[in-house]
């Protein structure tokens, strides 16, 4: 039996089959989930990378700043199952202007992008997918260490610190629905999103030194694996918790 057996898991954020989505899909598979997919833009691309999934599961439009996305998204899922219990959200997106220094200089225009799509968005996918968790569940985030700053991750830290706040305030409001709502908070991996960032590749190169454990910025499995965990009913009294799965470095202080 897999840890998962059973469950009607939708994941959020494969793009690459670098994405850490794209890992915890497979793992989910792995474990006996039914997956489905959402994809953002280039749906094909999303597609052809499903397909190198143990089983290619449906791959649903979802830009999760788009209000129509959102309100038609339960319907859509409906389609192909008749409930969810797992709900991973794997999205990021700052503009470049809000990165890699130029923190004093970003407009709000560009730190509101960033926000809706990388935080508020996990308030949106949550409420727009509630009415599928009749019996409950669990909602499970990506954060990055945000609770000291680093020179180049700029407003995407701030976003994040929303992101965990947001995640604590929907355990808070989402406990009733008895759905569960956490955040694995995972070291630098080598995936489009971190690409994006200009000067991650120097972050990155510092993470494995100070890591007691050591940190493979190639190897999203372990994340992954936390997030399959907090996906499973081996966590049923956790709520508005952030797992970190970074090598120890959080918590460290030099
Ligand atoms: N890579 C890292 O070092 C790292 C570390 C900790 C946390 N994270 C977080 O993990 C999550 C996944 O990132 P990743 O590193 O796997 O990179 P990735 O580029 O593979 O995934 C980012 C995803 O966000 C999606 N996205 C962007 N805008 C969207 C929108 N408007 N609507 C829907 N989806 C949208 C993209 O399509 C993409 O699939 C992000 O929240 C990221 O901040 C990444």
């Amino acid at each position: 039996m897999g840890l998962l057996e059973g469950k009607r898991i939708l994941v959020t954020g494969v793009i690459t089959d670098s994405s850490i989505a794209y890992h915890v899909a497979r793992m989910c598979q792995e474990q006996g989930a039914t997956v489905l997919l959402t994809g953002y833009g280039r749906l094909s691309l999303v597609e052809r990378i499903a397909q190198r999934l143990p089983e290619a599961p449906p791959v649903l439009e979802l830009d999760v700043t788009d209000d129509e996305h959102l309100a038609s998204l339960a319907d859509r899922i409906r389609e192909h199952v008749d409930g969810i219990d797992g709900i991973v959200h794997s999205i990021g997106f700052t503009p470049q202007e809000a990165l890699g220094g130029n923190f004093l200089n970003t407009s709000w225009q560009d730190v509101a992008t960033a926000m809706h799509t990388s935080t508020f968005s996990l308030k949106s996918l949550s409420t727009a997918v509630l009415p599928l968790m009749k019996d409950g569940g669990s909602i499970v985030a990506m954060d990055f260490e945000n609770e000291v700053t680093f020179p180049v991750y700029d407003w995407m830290g701030v976003a994040k610190a929303g992101l965990a706040s947001t995640a604590r305030y929907l355990a808070r409001y989402l406990g009733e629905h008895d759905v569960r709502v956490n955040l694995v908070s995972a070291g630098p991996l080598r995936t489009m999103a971190a690409r994006s960032i200009p000067g991650f590749a120097e972050l990155a190169d510092a993470w494995p030194a100070r890591a007691p454990l050591g940190w493979d910025t190639n190897n999203p499995e372990p994340a992954a694996r936390a997030v399959v965990a907090l996906l499973s009913d081996w966590f049923p009294a956790t709520t508005g918790e952030t797992v970190h799965v970074d090598g120890g470095f959080h918590s460290t202080g030099a």
